[in-house]
């Protein structure tokens, strides 16, 4: 079973990406040796500035192992540190076309916010495909804001597997059974996100504990004082969600337990709940910043694997694509 996964090095990382993504790779080391990829030439498609980048693709490494990633129980590895991404990208990009990356959301999404739309951004969906299908990949955990993208890629390999004969296992989307969506908590309807959602809506996973307390506590909820999911009450389903992740408790219990408490109790019960998640998190993550060189290592371990595994695929492609032996 291949499990792979992409993360894109801009930004702080928020509760979202935490609950949506990173936890699901940790937990899938359990039952696999995981792939997990810093996709650092995805994030050059919108407009950024070079030495942020190199800063945030360690500290993102970082950030990650802090979570719980054991480079010895996975592969964790920056994509440009492996160039059969690009390659790859370039060959798929000829099966896929102008209508179907038109129609991705994220494009649309991400074009309006963008003084210059680059062509990569169109064709970032492709690179993505790109990742999955070198590994031979069973399985990508996103949250639900990826699954266009992975049904993408599923259509992409079956059509490239048609025309040059069977190359790339047909991928399956999966998200996590609660929290696939984390909403932001002064706009419920929108999702929890550093680019498009508001400051004290987006809990990120390195704010100082009074920070994350302040920011639950000023969450936007309904006129009601029921601590229930349901119609209306998509700001309180989204705190139920969170505190059942936090404390892992089924959204029943926790609705049970806070039956008749009021939002003040539950939002601070919440607030420590986030804390207390994080705070083994934080400090790992400051142990691992002090020592660049032990994280270069790591990185550079992972990449050699990631070579290793992609590089048959790769191979295969160029072969039934029918380009010469170099
Ligand atoms: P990104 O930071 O955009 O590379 O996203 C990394 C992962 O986090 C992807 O699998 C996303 O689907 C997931 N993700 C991003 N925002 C959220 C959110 N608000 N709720 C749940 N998952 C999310
Ligand atoms: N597009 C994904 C995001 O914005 C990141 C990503 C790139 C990815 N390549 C991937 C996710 C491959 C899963 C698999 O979150």
């Amino acid at each position: 079973m291949r499990i792979f996964s992409g993360i894109q090095p801009t930004g702080e990382k928020h509760l979202g990406n935490y609950i949506g993504a990173i936890r699901q790779y940790v937990d899938s080391q359990e039952e696999s040796d995981p792939v997990i990829c810093i996709v650092d030439l995805h994030s050059i498609t919108v407009a950024y500035d070079p030495e942020d980048l190199r800063e945030s693709t360690l500290s993102l490494a970082a950030l990650l192992v802090a979570s719980g990633l054991d480079p010895d129980r996975c592969t964790l590895f920056v994509q440009s540190h492996n160039t059969n991404h690009a390659q790859a990208a370039w060959m798929l990009s000829v099966v896929t076309s102008f209508g179907e990356l038109r129609r991705m959301t994220q494009f649309k999404d991400k074009a309006d916010q963008q003084e210059f739309v680059s062509v990569g951004l169109f064709t970032y969906p492709v690179l993505q495909a790109a990742d999955i299908l070198l590994y031979q990949t069973d399985a990508v955990p996103v949250g639900e804001d990826q699954r266009q993208h992975v049904e993408l890629t599923r259509d992409i390999a079956e059509r490239f597997n048609s025309r040059f004969g069977k190359t790339f296992v047909v991928p399956a989307v999966v998200t996590p059974k609660l929290g696939a969506k984390i909403t932001d908590l002064q706009e419920p309807a929108k999702k929890m996100s550093t680019t498009g959602g508001t400051a004290l809506g987006t809990v990120q996973m390195l704010d100082e504990p009074d920070t994350i307390r302040k920011k639950i506590k000023s969450a936007v909820t309904d006129s009601g004082r029921e601590v229930r999911r349901g119609e209306g009450k998509e700001g309180i389903e989204n705190l139920i969600s969170i505190m059942s992740v936090s404390t892992d408790q089924e959204p029943e219990a926790i609705e049970a337990r806070y039956d008749g408490a009021g939002y003040g109790d539950f939002k601070s019960d919440v607030a420590e709940a986030v804390v207390e998640l994080f705070a083994p998190i934080q400090e790992r993550y400051r142990e691992l910043r002090q020592d660049p060189a032990e994280l270069q290592r790591l990185l550079a371990v992972g990449a050699e694997k990631a070579r290793a595994l992609s590089g048959p695929t790769l191979a295969n492609m160029y072969e039934r694509m029918g380009f010469a032996k170099p």
